[in-house]
């Protein structure tokens, strides 16, 4: 390897390089002779550059080029010279030169590829998986690896020149009540006992707080036992940051600056700041959703003020029911909105609990079609107040509040989708804040946090909080980016009195509170600081950021939407000892 060893990367020689004799190491990612000229395109991590070895070149070395197959790995020596004329490559950065090869070694062979490099054969993703290695070699993976470590760096900056420390928790710990279900791990010296892989470090980052580390960091992987899909992986990384004596205020600026600097530092993007904020409320009146895509209006409007002159039943009685009637005006969507298409939208309606979905365009002749004979007389003012124009298509929801606005939200993102409104390279930052504190559990009508238990009620519902749970806000935030939520978090409880309070009211008892986390509530119990801190689901906004639809074309070796990395294939049955090892024996599963 020493006489071959590289001198320069693959992407960096130009026309200046001329007549410079240089070593390139990498892959065969082209290769064909054209009539007894031999060009190979030759690839590493930093580019390609084509290498010709000429017709007049020795027989050892023509015959070692007729070795060569795809994705082979292979040291060329040569000298650097201009392409003739007509054959330079203005698409190619090394395209004014090739290497006229003087030496070729085959440093490993490679058999037939199951699947194209470059090609854009996305059906197959299982099989791209299994052999990730070459998957990995895919310009469009390369580069997502390679923003992923950008923005990594571009975050750790920021948050050290911000004074924060980066501080590592276990990941063996007591399992931590954050909603999914834990990870386990027998511990094979104390024989019926379990360790939970971390949902988040979200304890330990508080018991730091306590500790006096006064801001934390860490880029954390976290474990949930959930169904995988597009947005979500059993295992994924967060930005995970506590920052003690911080306001809610003091948190979102920090992270809004945070962004600024990561899609700066990498995307060479200004994000405008500060992100717009919205209540939950809000968001849900508006854009029926608790993650909106901001980079489309379309905000839903109130439509009960028409409902009563009209003879539409329907709307009436949700309306007597206590529920809501929203509109969505669609511009200049009439012509193009078949009764079919219009159908399309009714189903996306309905995955959400709606019965239907209304609608009416408007023509030159006012309101036409779907609704509109009901709503004749008021037409003129319906136009004026929804602001609908000729042209436009007016949707209507009614149904209870919740289902009308997530219902016509879901409605909201499918046509930001086909109406091509919903731009993957424009980025829309917005906060969502004064989320419930608590939610009803609609089967049991039990109370449970909305977030977490750590969280802080906003103070002004502190005197009473147990008289009505579901009127009381948090003091919590999300940021959402182009409809996704990207972070969580929240101003904690630093006060066990206030933590027993919200225990009761979500029913945990306190002797299950002690047993699970006592210790977290005995270090706020020792003068633990006020704080508070969000965690950045880092894979959602790298995805974002590489315009991609799933976290896993951002992580270099993911589980499939089944849980399983078909490379590995983990998860795997153990053999006995291993397991008679850990005290565990497995219960007879449903394929045996
Ligand atoms: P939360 O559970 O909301 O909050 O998680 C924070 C962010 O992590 C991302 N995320 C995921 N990404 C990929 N796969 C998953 N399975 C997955 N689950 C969550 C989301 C989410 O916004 N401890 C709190 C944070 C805090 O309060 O500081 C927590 O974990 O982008």
């Amino acid at each position: 390897m020493e006489k071959n060893r590289r001198t320069v990367h693959c992407g960096e020689l130009g026309i200046g390089d001329v007549g410079r004799e240089v070593t390139l190491n990498g892959w065969i990612h082209r290769n064909r002779d054209h009539g007894g000229v031999h060009f190979i395109n030759l690839r590493d991590r930093n580019g390609i550059t084509q290498a010709v070895i000429d017709e007049d070149a020795p027989t050892p070395l023509k015959e070692s080029a007729g070795e060569l197959r795809m994705e082979f790995c292979v040291a060329a020596t040569g000298v650097v010279r201009a392409r003739p004329e007509g054959m330079v490559n203005p698409d190619m950065a090394t395209g004014q030169i090739e290497l006229s090869i003087t030496d070729l070694e085959i440093l490993n062979t490679c058999p037939p590829l199951p699947f194209m490099i470059d090609g854009e054969d996305e059906a197959n993703e299982n099989l791209r998986l299994k052999h990730r290695y070459l998957d990995l070699r895919n310009a469009g993976m390369r580069d997502r690896v390679k923003m992923r470590h950008q923005a990594t760096w571009a975050i750790r900056n920021y948050l050290v020149e911000n004074g924060f420390w980066e501080i590592e928790t276990p990941t063996l710990i007591k399992s931590t009540p954050e909603g999914a279900r834990d990870y386990l791990v027998p511990s094979r010296v104390n024989p019926g006992r379990f360790y939970a892989l971390p949902q988040s470090p979200q304890l330990y980052k508080q018991i730091l707080m306590a500790g006096g580390t006064d801001r934390y960091y860490q880029v954390a992987r976290c474990y949930r036992d959930e169904d995988a899909r597009g947005d979500r992986q059993p295992e994924f990384t967060q930005i995970d940051l506590e920052m003690s004596f911080a306001s809610r205020d003091d948190v979102l600026a920090l992270v809004e600056g945070m962004m600024a600097r990561t899609f700066k530092d990498v995307l060479n993007r200004e994000i405008p700041l500060p992100f717009p904020r919205l209540s939950w409320k809000e968001a849900m009146e508006k854009y029926g959703s608790d993650k909106p895509d901001l980079r489309f209006a379309m905000e839903f409007q109130d439509f009960a003020p028409y409902v009563p002159a009209s003879d539409f039943g329907v709307f009436k009685s949700v309306l007597e029911a206590g529920g809501a009637v929203k509109a969505m005006v669609v511009p200049g969507a009439a012509a193009n909105y078949s009764r079919k298409k219009i159908t399309e939208l009714e189903d996306v309606a309905k995955t959400r609990g709606a019965k239907g979905l209304a609608w009416m365009k408007v023509t030159t002749d006012g309101l036409d079609g779907g609704v509109s004979k009901f709503y004749a007389p008021q037409a003129q003012a319906i136009q004026e107040g929804l602001g609908a124009k000729e042209g436009d298509l007016i949707l209507l929801m009614g149904a209870n509040w919740k289902t009308a606005v997530e219902s016509l939200g879901a409605v909201r993102v499918k046509l930001g989708k086909d109406l091509g409104l919903a731009r993957p390279d424009d980025f829309q930052f917005c906060w969502v804040i004064d989320f419930p504190l608590f939610e009803q559990n609609e089967e049991t009508g039990d109370w449970e946090p909305a977030h977490h238990m750590f969280s802080m009620p906003q103070e002004q519902f502190l005197p009473t909080l147990e008289e009505n749970p579901g009127e009381v806000l948090g003091d919590l935030y999300d940021m959402v980016l182009n409809g996704n939520e990207l972070a969580s978090g929240s101003v904690r409880i630093h006060n066990p009195a206030i933590q027993s309070r919200i225990f009761d009211i979500v029913g945990f008892p306190e002797e299950e509170a002690k047993e699970r986390f006592g210790f977290f509530l005995e270090a706020l119990r020792y003068g633990a600081p006020p704080h508070a801190g969000l965690a950045v689901g880092f894979d959602r906004l790298v995805m974002v950021m590489a315009q991609m639809d799933t976290i896993r074309d951002v992580i270099a070796f993911p589980k499939n939407t089944q849980g399983i990395s078909p490379m590995d294939e983990s998860p795997s049955p153990v053999d006995g000892a291993q397991l008679s090892d850990l005290h565990l024996s497995v219960l007879q599963t449903e394929e045996e």
